[in-house]
């Protein structure tokens, strides 16, 4: 079964970009088609031309296509990356996510497993908090939250971050090094494979008890003493 994944992320110099790279070859390693987009940039020139590592990247990013909300409608699954700003996912992936009430409203980011991923120059300068932060969005769209937790030796030998894939770009920190980055394709592998599983499982007939009206009346299968 080939199952549709949706990378999609923001990244100002370059550091979330390898990562989304990462997450991308891990999901088609397991067999998904993948579309990996980069959000709309939304700093001004003047802002970018104050570092020229993020000029250079935002030249280099356009030969990524831009993510549109029709990618979410089209995916079976998501991951979002996104630098750490202020402890929180930055204001150009809001900005993208922010644009998805309408398919929302339709149902149709219900029940779709999702996956995050980040970067932040400090070790403790929000990486778990920023994905942590992302899941609110998850939550309210019904979507199957799938973390690495600690189910690969991989995630271990990445610093050992449960809720996603992250690096620390810093002076401590080992920004997106080889172990990231295994860490990364093992999250989009990881994804791609549980939502393998759950495609595959959507034909068993739901059992639940329904009244005339097609509300749920409770299970009827529930056994206290076996
Ligand atoms: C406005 C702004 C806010 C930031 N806030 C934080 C922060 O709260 N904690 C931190 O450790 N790094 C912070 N950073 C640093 C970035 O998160 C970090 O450099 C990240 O690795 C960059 O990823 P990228 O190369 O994909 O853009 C901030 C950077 C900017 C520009």
């Amino acid at each position: 079964m080939t199952v549709k994944v949706a990378v999609i992320y923001y990244s100002a110099t370059g550091t979330v970009y390898a990562l989304a790279q990462a997450v991308a070859e891990g999901a088609a390693s397991a067999g998904a088609e993948v579309r990996l987009r980069r959000v709309a940039e939304l700093a001004p020139d003047s802002a970018i031309d104050q570092n020229p590592q993020w000029r250079r990247h935002a030249d280099a990013a356009t030969s990524v296509f831009q993510a549109s909300v029709e990618d979410l409608a089209w995916a079976d699954a998501f991951a979002f990356g996104t630098p750490t700003r202020f402890g929180a996912p930055a204001a150009q992936l809001k900005h993208f996510i922010d644009q998805a009430g309408g398919l929302w409203q339709e149902g149709k980011l219900a029940d779709k497993p999702v996956t995050a991923f980040t970067s932040a120059f400090n070790r403790h300068g929000g990486n778990e908090a920023t994905i942590l932060s992302l899941g609110n969005v998850f939550y309210h769209w019904g979507a199957l939250i799938v973390p690495p937790g600690y189910t690969d030796p991989v995630v271990y030998a990445a610093g050992g971050n449960p809720y996603g894939t992250s690096v620390v770009t810093g002076p401590t920190g080992d920004a997106a090094d080889v172990a990231a980055l295994e860490a990364a394709r093992y999250q989009g592998r990881r994804l791609a494979q549980i939502t393998i599983r759950l495609l595959a499982g959507s034909h068993v007939t739901d059992a639940t008890s329904r009244d005339g009206a097609g509300r749920a009346t409770g299970a009827a299968k529930i056994s206290q003493t076996a």
